[in-house]
């Protein structure tokens, strides 16, 4: 674009534009507010004057200047009194929501200087801090004061002193006190997860905000679009000057902070009728779980706690506190049982999912770090979970998680937030994420005689926090095998899964979307039927016996029914919702929870990683071993066998493997071939 091209009377074109009633009253609105920019969405501006709207795009430079010029002319008109007040006689006109967006992976040589506007999330922000417009300098030889204006990254002095009789060049003193200041702060954006190919890592961009406006607008973990000039940087290397390949970053003009608003994805009515359509469908909820990774084989059960995490519960909020609607799953398992291939099908399709190692894929891991910057300062990064905020996230091998993750996640996990005070930066993020986590037992494969507390290296405290812990066992199963390699080669051979009836994702995603905006309410049965099963488990059993369940547990099944119902977008939980919570739940208590011996539930797992009659029989062998002992010095195995069998009725190949377990533990040695004794 050339000179030639440029506008008559910018100025009066933008002031004229402003004349419109919708910007008079924001300009009016300015001085009560005591605003020092005034936002215009792009669109009217288009409307108006496409030549002028197209010359912002093209020389964002001067033309936002003719547009700040124009809009302080206004203001003098509309509020003169406020106008006047303004030390600097100027003010700021931020541009919101241009005709489309820039990719950031497209984002190259060819926008620098142009005004764009780009979409993500915010990764990571240093704290606010002062940068100096304006700078004054006092001559040390003469005492005479300059100001300067300043640009770009480094404070620059005078050349030479201003007063003509001195002219010396320097030195100079910075005079902070007669300095013009103003808030800034860098932000970092990453494209959003869905704008990802598959594969790719994702791109960012730094951005420069400028302004008490701009600035602590958003924080990490936000979904943002921001509209700004690109320019580029070059990276200046000590002693060797400025590199040729330069850096772009964008100088913001607006940033539109958008998780604040509800999930917006748009659904076109032709999609509302398929997605009504499929919600009366009386199988709608196995329609969904078998839609659910179709490649993968078999764990219905699984595939069925993953549609209720994926539609989540409704959140409460109280005056007090607030109850999260969001689920957390674990999946412990063998190698080889296809835990990563679900967490990264659900990662995908999942509005704001999210696939991620424990370890996390940056430096802020699963929750958030406080960086050291080159150029000195600090910046606060968000981790996975507060990317994705409002969405799941998937981290497999959770297990594997940095050691400032695990003090955080339990934050994280119950209140939805992650809290930070490091190194100056003191901040509460967001990360209402519903979570699909999955973990390798301790010895690599799972242990049956082991319970879950002792089969993953989780501390119970995060163990407790899951609402379902489902176990993935490679065991050989002649049938299973069968049906499983016959579905594994088909699959090989066809390239596709053979599964009638299957949502497409993308219908899918929007299905759970739409589902989201419907909070069913538990109805009196529903209620009835949680409380039943709650009773029935905590009674199980006499006074000291083990405590079947929790009042977590009873939040958790408040939430799958919920999901259930949201699953046929019904704003009723029925009893039948609740019934299948009461399934699914049970399942996982028995596959983690079960007391190995009794078969009676047992949540004592969990919490302290022994079953309680598990316990009491270990204690009845080990006092047994001890008052034998005392009569023989060593224990005969055989002896102890059969006095156990016919005093404590605890039969021999339960004995053995009790035994057995007391020997893996140390608790208990051989000194002799056939013989145990107490270390
Ligand atoms: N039930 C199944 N149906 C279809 N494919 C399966 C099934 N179980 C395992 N596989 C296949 O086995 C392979 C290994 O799966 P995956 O890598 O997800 O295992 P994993 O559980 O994450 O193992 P690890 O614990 O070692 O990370 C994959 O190619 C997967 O498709
Ligand atoms: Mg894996
Ligand atoms: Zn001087």
């Amino acid at each position: 674009m050339t000179e030639e091209l440029a506008l008559a009377d910018p100025q009066e074109r933008f002031q004229d534009f402003l004349k419109a009633d919708k910007y008079r009253e924001r300009i009016s609105r300015m001085a009560v507010t005591e605003a020092l920019s005034l936002t215009v969405d792009f669109d009217d501006l288009l409307a108006a004057d496409s030549e002028l709207s197209g010359m912002i795009l093209e020389k964002p430079d001067p033309y936002l200047e003719h547009a700040n010029k124009a809009a302080y002319a206004q203001l003098q008109i509309e509020e003169p009194e406020y106008a006047e007040q303004l030390e600097e006689e100027r003010i700021t006109v931020r541009f919101r929501g241009l005709p489309e967006t820039t990719l950031l992976r497209i984002l190259g040589s060819e926008q620098i200087g142009k005004l764009v506007m780009v979409e993500g999330i915010i990764v990571r922000a240093t704290p606010a801090r002062p940068l100096v417009m304006v700078a004054s300098f006092k001559c040390k030889r003469c005492g005479t004061t300059s100001s300067l204006v300043q640009s770009g990254p480094f404070l620059r002095a005078p050349f030479t002193c201003s007063d003509p009789a001195c002219s010396s060049k320097g030195p100079f003193d910075f005079v902070q006190e007669e300095s013009k200041f103003i808030d800034s702060q860098d932000i970092r954006i990453q494209e959003k997860p869905e704008d990802l190919p598959p594969g790719q890592l994702p791109r960012w961009l730094n951005i420069k905000l400028v302004g008490r406006d701009l600035v602590d607008l958003a924080r990490p973990g936000d979904h943002v679009n921001i509209v700004g000039i690109v320019r580029a940087v070059a990276p200046t290397m000590p002693r060797i000057g400025k590199l040729r390949s330069f850096r772009l970053h964008l100088d913001a003009n607006h940033v539109d902070v958008r998780s604040k608003e509800p999930e917006t994805v748009t659904i076109s009515t032709e999609e509302e009728k398929q997605i009504l359509s499929l919600a009366r469908d009386p199988w709608v909820h196995r329609k969904i779980l078998r839609s659910i990774a179709p490649s993968i084989y078999g764990y219905e059960y699984i595939k069925e706690a993953i549609t209720y995490l994926l539609f989540g519960g409704v959140a409460k909020h109280l005056p007090d506190i607030t109850v999260r609607g969001e689920m957390n799953l674990l999946l412990v398992g063998d190698p080889g049982t296809a835990k990563s291939q679900l967490l990264q099908y659900v990662g995908r399709i999942a509005p704001r999912g999210l696939y991620t190692s424990g370890r996390g894929t940056t430096a802020a891991g699963l929750t958030a770090a406080v960086l050291r910057e080159k150029g000195g300062g600090m910046s606060l990064e968000a981790g996975a979970l507060v990317l994705a905020d409002k969405g799941v996230a998937c981290i497999d091998e959770i297990d594997k998680m940095r050691p400032e993750d695990r003090v955080a996640i339990h934050e994280a996990m119950e209140q939805h937030t992650v809290s930070v005070a490091k190194g100056g930066i003191v901040a509460t993020l967001n990360a209402r994420t519903a979570i699909l986590a999955a973990a390798n037992p301790a010895l690599g494969r799972y242990d049956p005689y082991r319970n879950v507390a002792e089969n993953i290296t989780l501390p119970i405290t995060i163990l407790s926090r899951f609402d379902l812990i489902f176990v993935l066992k490679d065991l050989p199963e002649k049938e299973a095998d069968a049906k499983m390699s016959e579905h594994i080669l088909e699959l090989h051979r066809v390239g596709t899964a053979h599964v009638e009836s299957q949502i497409e994702p993308d219908l899918l995603r929007k299905y759970i979307s739409y589902a989201k905006n419907v909070k069913p309410v538990l109805t009196k049965e529903a209620v009835q039927r949680l409380k039943d099963f709650y009773l029935e488990m905590r009674s199980s059993g006499t006074e000291n016996a083990p405590i079947a369940i929790t009042a977590r547990q009873l939040e958790s099944l408040v939430r799958l029914a919920e999901a259930r119902a949201r699953v046929a977008l019904r704003k009723e939980v029925t009893a039948e919702d609740a019934e299948a919570a009461i399934a699914i739940t049970r399942r996982s208590l028995e596959e983690v929870g079960v007391d190995m011996v009794s078969h009676k539930m047992d949540i004592d797992i969990i919490m302290t990683g022994k079953p309680k009659s598990l316990r009491d029989k270990l204690k009845v062998i080990l006092d047994t071993i001890l008052d034998m002992e005392k009569e023989t010095g060593m224990v005969e195995k055989k002896a102890l066998l059969e006095f156990l069998e016919t005093k404590h009725s605890i039969s021999a190949p339960e004995a053995e493997r009790l035994v057995g377990q007391l020997f893996k533990e140390g608790t208990i040695y051989s000194p002799k071939e056939g013989f145990l004794k107490k270390t």
